[in-house]
């Protein structure tokens, strides 16, 4: 029998996208609508001295200028938890305008209401703010000497210092040692749709329309800050336009604009701009890894010793988690990695696609291949040797892997053993030509919380399934019918999945590819109780064909229950008992941290590319991933994630970068002018594996998500690929022209 999971079907919300019938948190209508513009410091440390309102004071239509001296004062500034453990989750524990303070450039200083749109913004250009500036601190080369090690980063959920075994005597045991300082530009989202909000209140109760990754966050966030009760807002997040993690945690853009429909008593609509998507959300932090493997003759690995280096804001200890999966992929028995910070003039970094292993695993894979070159190993094949069976930080075997599984086919796939291995020794023309491999690795666990999903069957056998979780262009709109299809069993095209909205059952957050795992649980436990229920009264009814069968004999298909001969269409059982429906609640408790398992993704990475040495330019003819996320829910939106995310890695790999400008401590980019993303002309022939895993711990169907695991690893491939293509290794993110340009020959 054909299942629904795993079907490759179209994108349910993909018409309403296409067409803009899909109305976003910013697009919703209110009678009375107001809009808000906010007012970015020009400093990026200091104080604001003074502000003059009278000019935009004489514009029509002006509502509202708030500034630190009359915005209203926040509740409680909630902690900083990962969005994902089902708390409040603010960006950071700083709150804008609540004193005069500038802590980074571009921090929120005003925000002006007016009737229109057009009438905010041009009253914002007018206000004239004074500042007093201090020496701006924001680069590594500024702050390397004030680093510290933090007691812990992320929010409190890992330690900033790990070891196991003894690092000085797995390096002296080591026969070949590779050492190197790998460096990473600051990346910042761009997702199609700017971060936003719509404020409604309804006297002491709030509607708040928000781009976000987790309607409950925001919920618990902005009720804390504004210190009214949960039962009193309401958060609703229909569609989102892509967040990749900049609306992964709660900024203060959502709780602004319900402080401002409230001062002005109108709704309030409140849109970032592109500029504003820079300072305004998080970014992933300038870093530098410093990393040594050690290792016998033969490949195997003895020691493993990673140290960062990041800045992050002066209120939290913040650095993407990229020590996590390094320090997992191989069972290396002496390993040490540590975490180190400096206070800088930025906000609180935060997730960014791949978040943590995108760069760990750079600088991981990156030492793996020039230890292959060192021994004379084959890249696959010193992987192979290396792989921990078992998990090398907690010693618990995986709950599934599926790595040499895909490792074969991804290397069979691309065409990887035709290569010579000796750099420089393919050229076409003017190019140099070559092929790189690294392995990917992204850690799958569950969310801390449980996670809940409601199912309801109408007596037309029409089926909708109910969860708070957004749909931010992952897909989860259109696998979860398929779930709920497959649980009940009925055609998914009876099956409607609602979503974004904290009225319906809680979902935490979807950050670090637990959506499609979590979320799917959630569904599957929910349509899972419904069929049982129907069934039970099924066979207790006696009106029913199936009456007296025992109900575990009953099967479901095509809407219908069937035991042998016997067959009764849900839709008769409740018509004929006078019901216009029958609901079911489901709710699924995720595995604990004591859970006797180890839970992540693996794939592998392949990669081809051209490079002109005396232009600098690399050219990425082909890249080939092969993963094994354990189930797929749907094959055309888990490959279209993977893709996305092999794509990213190229654009980290050679395009994405932002950096700050010493002297201002401001970004150089703030546009996507000059930041630059792949585009659909960087873009190579790109092909994907799935390796499907069976895996019956990590979640009810065995899935383990593909959000991240397509970027982990794909930087990598190509920087290797660009050693094998010129013999120069580059230790960063982006490789740029500069780094590739050779003197033309005498
Ligand atoms: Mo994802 S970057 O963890 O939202």
């Amino acid at each position: 029998m054909t299942t629904a999971i795993g079907q490759p079907l179209t994108r349910v919300d993909g018409r309403a996208k296409v067409t803009g019938a899909a109305r976003f948190p910013t697009e919703v209508p209110a009678p009375g609508m107001t809009h808000a513009c906010l007012v970015g410091a020009r400093i990026a440390g200091g104080r604001v001295t003074s502000v003059d309102a009278s000019a935009a004071w004489e514009e029509p239509g002006v509502l509202a200028v708030l500034t630190h001296e009359n915005l209203p004062r926040i509740a409680e500034q909630p902690p900083l938890v990962p969005s994902l453990f089902g708390g409040p989750a603010p960006g950071e524990t700083f709150f804008p305008m609540q004193d005069d303070v500038v802590h980074y450039g571009g921090q929120h200083v005003a925000l002006v209401v007016a009737d229109t749109h057009e009438r905010a913004q041009h009253a914002a250009a007018l206000l004239r703010i004074e500042y007093e500036e201090s020496e701006p601190l924001t680069t590594i080369e500024q702050g390397r000497d004030q680093a510290y090690e933090p007691e812990a980063i992320f929010g409190g959920f890992l330690p900033a210092r790990n070891s196991r075994g003894d690092i000085g005597a797995g390096l002296a045991e080591a026969g070949v040692r590779v050492e190197g300082t790998y460096r990473f530009a600051a990346n910042n989202h761009n997702p199609l749709e700017t971060s936003g909000s719509t404020a409604v209140w309804d006297g002491d109760e709030l509607v708040l329309h928000d781009g976000t990754q987790g309607v409950n966050a925001t919920q618990l966030t902005v009720a804390a800050l504004l210190g009214i009760p949960l039962s009193k807002i309401r958060v609703v997040s229909p569609y989102v336009g892509g967040s990749f993690g900049c609306k992964a945690m709660v900024w203060h853009h959502p709780t602004l604009a319900a402080m401002a429909a409230r001062v002005v008593g109108r709704p309030v609509r409140l849109a970032l701009t592109r500029e504003q998507m820079f300072t305004s959300c998080g970014h992933r932090e300038e870093q530098e890894q410093h990393l040594t493997l050690g290792a016998t003759a033969d490949g195997r690995l003895t020691a493993l010793r990673h140290h960062k280096l990041s800045p992050t804001s002066p209120f939290d200890d913040w650095a993407e988690p990229s020590l996590q999966t390094a320090a997992q992929m191989y069972a290396c028995p002496h390993y040490e990695g540590s975490y180190r910070l400096f206070r800088a003039n930025t906000m609180t970094p935060t997730f960014m696609r791949g978040p943590g292993d995108s760069s760990g695993m750079f600088a991981l894979e990156c030492a793996m291949d020039e230890l292959a070159c060192r021994l004379a190993i084959d890249p696959v094949e010193l992987r192979l040797r290396n792989f921990a069976s078992v998990d090398p930080v907690s010693g618990k075997p995986w709950s599934s892997n599926g790595i040499e599984e895909c490792f074969a086919r991804g290397a069979a796939r691309f065409g990887w053993y035709d290569r010579d291995p000796e750099p420089r020794a393919r050229r076409e023309g003017s190019w140099l030509i070559g092929t790189g491999m690294a392995a990917a690795g992204y850690p799958a666990p569950p969310p801390g919380t449980p996670q809940r999903a409601r199912a309801r069957i109408y007596a037309d056998g029409s089926v909708v399934v109910q969860a708070a979780t957004p749909e931010f262009g992952t897909g989860v709109a259109t696998a979860m019918s398929q779930v709920a299809a497959d649980a009940l069993g009925v055609p998914v095209s009876r099956c409607r999945f609602e979503k974004g909205d904290t009225d319906f059952p809680g979902i935490a957050a979807a950050v670090g590819s637990a959506g499609a795992g979590m979320i799917s649980a959630a569904v599957h436990t929910a349509a899972t109780a419904l069929r049982e229920q129907l069934v039970r009264e099924a066979v207790a009814d006696s009106g029913s064909p199936l009456h007296g069968t025992d109900a575990s004999e009953v099967a479901v298909h095509d809407g219908a229950m069937t035991a042998g001969r016997a067959s009764e269409q849900y839709a008769d059982l409740l018509r004929r008992n006078h019901r216009p429906d029958a609901e079911a609640s489901g709710t699924w408790n995720p595995p604990g941290m004591d859970a006797p398992y180890a839970m992540a993704t693996f794939g592998a990475q392949f990669a081809e590319v051209a490079v002109d040495p005396e232009l600098g330019l690399v050219r990425v003819r082909r890249m080939t991933g092969a993963f094994a996320p354990g189930r797929v829910l749907n094959a055309r939106t888990a490959r279209s994630q993977l893709v996305g995310g092999m794509l990213w890695g190229l654009g980290q790999a050679l395009l994405e970068a932002n950096h700050m400008d010493p002297g201002t401590g401001r970004w150089v980019s703030t546009s996507l002018a000059d930041y630059l993303v792949a585009v659909n002309a960087d873009t190579p022939d790109v092909a994907v594996e799935l390796v499907e895993v069976e895996d019956r711990i990590v979640n009810p169907l065995g899935v383990k998500g593909v959000g991240e695991i397509g970027q982990v690893g794909a930087g990598a491939a190509i920087a290797n690929a660009i050693h094998h293509a010129t013999g120069r290794r580059v230790r960063k993110m982006p490789i740029t022209v500069e780094d590739l340009m050779e003197a033309p020959h005498a």
